[in-house]
């Protein structure tokens, strides 16, 4: 049941408040947990150890959802109807003894569970298997509980079930029993001697095959690591393991942290509303990021799966050992984790392109969000849901703030503050100031400015003037902070903002930088930080105007506004040693280019800097990265542009991004991109180093490019290209190109063909769906609809509601945001019916709408009156109610 008004509509304007924390008022000592598995209904007995936190006691609430109440009994004593209360979300006992026994028994229903929440059946009833999605409320499904993170307990489990339905039963912790019982039933025992809250518990029952391998720990420990999947899946399991050991190697070295059981476990679900949890002891994986080989996963995903592997194994630590004392705390696990994530991923590749990743990723997804109607703080100060706030900011920015916290204190203090960090607070549940005074006592530095970048939403734009004066040699640069008003936070404050710089003299060389009144210069490169809402920094000893390269390596999360001359930009785009200043550089020009272009100019500066850097740089034989060069012939995302302008009309953005593109391919030459492409295609043998993957992805650039200007050859090329593919990489680029480009004959031939080899793989029809739902056009609406009513698309996974409506909401721009409103139509009537099924997934969905009020005003009213009648829905989830109602608020 729901919260729910008089008039039937849910209420997620029932807040829940920072300001209002508690700690509970009772403790739980100890749990043991008993479940007779079953997939239409399972038993589960629960055992608490109560003690109330003062000496006189106040009535015990405990959380509870869905639960069929069989019997409670306190202190062994069977308690009747009088001596409890069960509400809609609770369950309340008064009058108890200080310190006491609870035993619950209480009926579940797996198999009828579609929310992915609690206790849930993946896959069908005949060859499918139980597991459990607890974070962030979910083990209030499946008993009665003090459902909060800062209530942490040891946990004692056993598993029963049928032996020949579920031969492996798991659960977190370490194994300590198992055998037989009566009627062919099975059971086995775990017990974790951490102690931990309820979000990270886990089991996992069915017929699942084994990958393991042993792992010896820095500290001595010897571990079993254990991969799980169903048969036809475990093959795909291998790299993955590699993964995790470089990843427990990399935490080793780089934190110090080392695993803390017998065993891991690493489980695969082709059902999964997220990413992947890491649950102590028993870690389960979207197979999206778990399952890899190369005639499946393009390079990326292989990439996303290590970097997912290593993002789950690091919470071991930073989640697990130390969690969140409420979930207001959320980035202090994730923002942390995701920090740890990118800088494993970029030491394992390349650190200026795994930087380059994460700010596109950063701009395409949390600066849209600090932008919209759903901004909130990386620390939020109320949820109406908290699914809700698994977001881009909680995520991705959390993790920049980490790094700007990394960068002030510098790498040794860094690595001093996080063991402090992780000895003062473990077996604990703490708060993000924990964090940034463990931090700042290991540096010595009063790191509680900073406090204000995890309270305050929207992103900061850091303006940027500066000029040269010859008579004193000096050069002036001028910075100066402003964030707009986001829902709910009017007025805005000065944050700390570190502005990582270089100035390059005309020839490319870096200058010594020496500020007014010191006595030298101080290097070629340094951070100055701006504390306030406007500063002057003077650098003395400049000869001529140098050319400034500012905010290297996104020093900060902000928006830069300076405005550069062209030629200026494009002799960073050449020069610049910070890979990934110069990628920016780049991406300043096209955004500079998108604008004129938008604006109807018929030539621009920008535009023939931006293509004229690039054709010099392509034509540099002797450019060594292609990986890097692959992404400096990209312009920026749609979802980036549509900010530049404002209102926008998404044919309009479409079009002028598309003259860039256009515009490039034309400067590079057909015949240029012809012998690239085949150079490239020759050195290719489907090997998977790092050359082998970045010629690849230059390749496939290439070839994007190549059909804007000579689509008859760059056609041929594809198709030959797809049919003798040595891996997905070399498959997907080849089909995304035909799809585009070719006639609807080859459209149908490829996809069939596609469809013929990799039909039976879930995770690659999830590509192929997607694949088909990004493709922008007059009949890309017929085409969404056809993927709808193919017999593989259901509501009830999540990957392929994403792969289809995902791609079809958040990649094409002009089909979601047709002008006659059809998209929007489309997309709520699918989240109507989703959001019977799967709340959680539907509020993701909805989130599509976000940046709806920018839109210009006929797209406006469409898409506001259709979230208008989404939001008039009878019956709506708090989960989606809240979304859509913020959304209009
Ligand atoms: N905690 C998971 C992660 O980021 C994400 C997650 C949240 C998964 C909620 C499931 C449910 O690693
Ligand atoms: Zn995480």
């Amino acid at each position: 049941m729901l919260q729910r008004d008089a008039d039937g509509t849910p209420t997620p304007d029932l807040k829940i408040r920072l300001s209002d924390y508690q700690p509970s008022a009772w403790r739980i000592a100890s749990v043991e947990l008993v479940f007779d598995l079953d997939i239409a209904s399972t038993e589960v007995y629960a055992r608490l150890e109560l003690e109330s936190a003062s000496a006189t006691p106040t009535p015990l609430r405990l959380d509870g959802e869905g639960l069929e109440l069989i019997e409670l009994r306190l202190n062994g004593k069977r308690l009747g109807p009088l001596g409890y209360r069960v509400e809609a979300h609770a369950l309340e006992l008064s009058d108890l003894p200080a310190s006491c026994a609870l035993e619950s028994r209480v009926r579940i229903r797996p198999q009828a569970n579609t929310a992915l929440e609690g206790l849930y059946l993946s896959g069908s009833a005949e060859r499918g298997f139980l597991l459990t999605q607890c974070e962030a409320q979910g083990f209030r499904h499946i008993t009665w509980f003090l459902d909060r993170p800062d209530v942490l307990t040891r946990y004692s489990v056993e598993l029963r079930a049928d032996a020949a339905r579920f031969p492996v039963l798991l659960a977190g912790g370490n194994a300590v029993g198992s055998g037989m019982l009566a009627e062919g039933r099975h059971w086995a025992r775990f017990e974790d001697p951490h102690p931990k809250p309820s979000y990270l518990f886990a089991l996992v029952a069915g017929r699942l095959e084994c990958l393991s391998q042993p792992y010896i720990t820095a500290d001595g420990r010897a571990v079993t690591l254990n991969l799980w999947a169903e048969a036809d899946a475990i093959g795909q399991c291998h790299y993955a393991l590699g993964a995790l050991q470089r990843a427990m190697r990399w935490d080793e070295r780089s934190y110090g942290r080392n695993y803390d059981l017998d065993v891991f476990h690493v489980v695969a679900t082709h059902d999964f509303n997220m990413g992947a949890m890491e649950n102590k002891g028993l870690n389960i994986f979207n197979a999206k990021y778990l399952l890899a080989d190369a005639d499946t996963t393009t390079d990326e995903g292989f990439r996303a799966v290590e970097g997912v592997i290593g993002h789950e194994y690091f919470h071991n630590w930073s989640g697990n050992r130390v969690t969140c004392r409420d979930w207001f705390q959320l980035s202090l696990k994730e923002g942390f984790t995701v920090f740890r994530d990118q800088s494993f991923s970029a030491d394992m590749h390349s650190q200026a392109l795994k930087r380059i990743e994460d700010v596109a990723t950063l701009r395409r997804m949390q600066f849209p969000e600090d932008a919209g109607p759903l901004a909130h703080p990386v620390r939020p100060a109320e949820y109406a849901e908290i699914n809700n706030f698994y977001t881009a900011t909680v995520y991705e920015k959390g993790a920049e703030l980490i790094r700007m916290l990394a960068a002030r204190v510098g790498p040794q203090a860094f690595r001093r503050g996080t063991d402090l960090y992780f000895a003062r607070h473990d077996g604990s549940a703490a708060t993000v100031e924990d964090l940034l005074a463990a931090l700042g006592e290991a540096a010595a530095v009063d790191l509680t400015p900073y406090l204000a970048w995890y309270a305050q939403a929207g992103t900061p734009r850091l303006s940027a003037r500066c000029h040269h004066e010859p008579a004193t040699r000096r050069y002036v640069l001028r910075l100066a902070q402003h964030t707009a008003p986001t829902p709910g936070q009017a007025v805005k404050h000065t944050l700390p903002i570190p502005v990582k710089l270089a100035l390059f003299a005309r020839d490319g060389r870096m200058l010594p930088l020496r500020l007014a009144g010191e006595a030298d210069a101080v290097g070629v490169e340094r951070v100055l930080e701006l504390t306030d809402a406007a500063a002057e920094f003077v650098f003395e000893d400049i000869d001529e105007a140098p050319i400034p390269s500012l905010l290297r390596g996104f020093s900060a999360p902000v928006i830069l506004e300076c405005a550069m001359p062209p030629g200026d930009l494009a002799l960073l785009l050449q020069h610049d040693a910070d890979g990934f200043n110069r990628w920016e550089a780049g991406q300043h020009l096209a955004s500079d280019a998108f604008r004129a272009a938008h604006a109807g100019a018929a030539q621009y500066a920008a535009l023939a800097a931006w293509t004229g850097a690039l054709g010099a740089l392509f034509a540099q034989t002797d450019f060594s990265d292609a990986a890097l060069l692959a992404e400096l012939l990209a312009p920026p995302a749609i979802s980036e542009l549509e900010a530049l302008v404002e209102p926008h009309d998404p044919d309009a953005v479409d079009a002028a991004r598309r003259r860039l593109e256009q515009a490039l391919a034309q400067a590079l030459g057909a015949s240029a991109l012809a012998a690239r492409y085949t150079a490239l295609h020759a050195a290719e043998q489907g090997a998977h180093d790092a050359p082998a993957q970045a010629r690849r992805r230059l390749k496939r650039r290439v070839l994007e490019l190549w059909a804007l200007v000579d689509a008859p050859a760059a056609l041929a090329a594809a198709e030959a290209q797809f049919a003798q593919a040595a891996g997905m990489s070399e498959r997907l680029a080849a089909l995304r190109v035909l799809l585009r480009h070719g006639d609807a004959g080859m459209r149908h031939g490829t996809l069939t063909a596609f469809r013929a080899r990799h039909g039976q793989q879930p995770l690659v029809m999830d590509t192929w769906f997607a694949v088909q739902a990004e493709v922008a056009g007059v009949d890309a609406l017929d085409t969404v609809r056809a993927l709808l009513a193919d017999a593989a698309f259901t509501l009830r996974n999540p990957n392929r509601v994403r792969a289809v409506l995902g791609t079809f909401a958040r990649q094409n721009r002009t089909a979601f945001h047709r002008a006659d409103g059809a998209g929007y139509a489309l997309l709520v009537a699918q989240l109507q019916a989703l959001d019977q099924l799967n709340p959680q997934t539907a509020a993701a969905l909805a989130q599509a709408f976000n940046g709806w009020a920018r839109l210009e005003p006929k797209r406006r009213a469409l898409a506001e009156s259709h979230l208008r009648a989404l939001a008039a829905t009878p019956g709506l989830s708090r989960n989606l109610a809240d979304i859509v109602q913020r959304s209009l608020a």
